[in-house]
């Protein structure tokens, strides 16, 4: 089978190279790839992740057997319809079951309509009705959320009264968040430990995939700004069997479901961001696709053949299919250009990777990097994920840092503790 995965990151080099592994993979295509895995793939940088008409001639032109649609944006703008319409199979949810990620507001509703568990909430598009909602719980933190997507960034946490109506005014009269911000969701603030959950549907049952811990905040003891992720293991020792048992019952089978109960048949990945309290198990999000870093931990632990996989999510036999995972661990150190999130720059030369992108001792995925004249260069906030597999935390996690330290970039910062509350 030849494959065209659309995307750019860690999540997609991790996908590529798993496909890589399967015996059914002829050719690989990736749009717009990046640096790293042009070293598995032909990648199409001119073809951007979120430009659905390119994506569409490009595959038109490839002729694959499969496109596999990582990122949430393409999917929630509904390329996988637009590339089905044109006859070709497909990893990734429709629109209409992307939209479990792209609406917060219906996310929420379809919880509160199959009664899964997740924080109480009210959605709002008025100031004063959202203010006045604020004041009479008088609870805080209070969580106030863009309903749309916001590259991880549309969820503000205030600490009191002042900081929510701040945050309310920031989305529904300033715009911060553009359209994805003119509703809003006001929710609890639970109080626990995350743990991502990814998971393979077919719209009738769902497969788990071995659990895992992202590390959001930029710096050390989770301070600083939110980020798309620094650092990820799997799995994760605080989702315990019961914990996984209980997720299984009450949240994974009933929002598979709940979804094709709504004539929205989820088939893909879907990824439940998940917080462990005092009351159990709640969804604090879902995603419509592979989490950025989890991936780059979840994939290396799967023995089971992902092309295998794919073939039974799309004919619906996914149930049939018992899929193996390896009991060792695995670690991801995320580096990054120094100031993201915020402010960054590239074109950094890196020092420390072969001909191909690696290294001896880790699997190093590229979440932004090129290639020019044969040397890698920083081409993003995130720049590699540097993973070990290990026969346990510890040593993944040691061998990950130890392969860090022989890569280096100007301003490179990566965290010191990734994986640290799990030892
Ligand atoms: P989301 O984009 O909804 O995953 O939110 C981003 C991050 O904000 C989550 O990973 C949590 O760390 C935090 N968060 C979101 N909602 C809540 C909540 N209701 N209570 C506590 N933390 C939350
Ligand atoms: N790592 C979080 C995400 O992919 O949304």
């Amino acid at each position: 089978m030849d494959i065209l995965i659309i995307g750019g990151g860690g999540r997609e080099h991790a996908i590529a190279a798993a496909l890589a592994k399967s015996p059914k993979t002829g050719r690989l295509y990736c749009a717009p790839g990046n640096g790293g895995i042009a070293a598995l793939a032909e990648c199409f940088p001119e073809v951007k992740a979120t430009d659905i008409d390119g994506a569409v001639t490009l595959a038109k032109r490839l002729k694959p057997d499969y496109v596999f649609v990582a990122p949430d944006d393409p999917l929630v703008m509904g390329m996988v319809d637009k590339l089905e319409a044109e006859g070709f199979k497909t990893f990734g949810p429709r629109a209409n079951a992307a939209i479990l990620e792209g609406s917060k507001a219906f996310s929420k509703g379809i919880m509160k309509k199959y009664g899964i568990p997740t924080a109480a909430y009210e959605t709002f598009t008025d100031e004063e009705k959202a203010v006045a909602y604020i004041k009479e719980q008088n609870s805080y933190p209070a969580v106030i959320k863009a309903d749309g997507l916001a590259l991880g960034k549309g969820v503000i946490i205030a600490k009191d009264f002042e900081e929510a109506k701040a945050a309310v005014h920031s989305m529904l009269v300033d715009g911060k968040f553009g359209k994805s911000g003119s509703d809003i969701v006001i929710e609890e603030f639970m109080d626990g430990t995350e743990v991502t959950v990814l998971a393979f549907t077919d719209g009738k049952s769902v497969k788990p995939m071995v659990s895992s811990m992202d590390h959001k905040r930029a710096y050390d003891n989770d301070e600083g700004l939110n980020t798309g992720g620094m650092g990820t293991i799997a799995p994760n020792p605080l989702y315990t069997p019961e914990i996984a048992e209980e997720c299984m019952e009450k949240i994974f089978i009933p929002t598979v479901k709940a979804m094709s109960a709504e004539g929205r048949p989820f088939k893909g990945c879907l990824y439940f961001g998940l917080m462990l309290t005092s009351k159990g198990a709640k969804v604090v999000e879902y995603n419509c696709r592979f989490g950025d870093p989890e991936t780059q931990v979840v994939l290396p632990l799967l023995e089971t053949d992902l092309a295998d996989i794919m073939e039974a999510i799309t004919e619906e036999r996914l149930g049939e299919l018992d899929i193996k995972w390896s009991n060792k661990s695995c670690a991801c150190v995320v580096m990054a250009s120094g100031g993201y999130p915020e402010k960054y720059e590239t074109g950094k030369s890196i020092s420390g990777l072969d001909e191909r992108g690696q290294c001896a001792d880790a699997y190093v995925y590229h979440a932004g990097t090129k290639l020019a004249d044969g040397k890698y260069l920083t081409a993003g906030g995130r720049v590699l994920g540097v993973t070990v597999t290990g026969d346990d935390l510890r040593s993944a996690l040691d061998a990950a840092y130890k392969a860090v330290g022989g890569i280096s970039f100007e301003k490179a910062h990566y965290r010191k503790d990734i994986g640290k509350k799990a030892l």
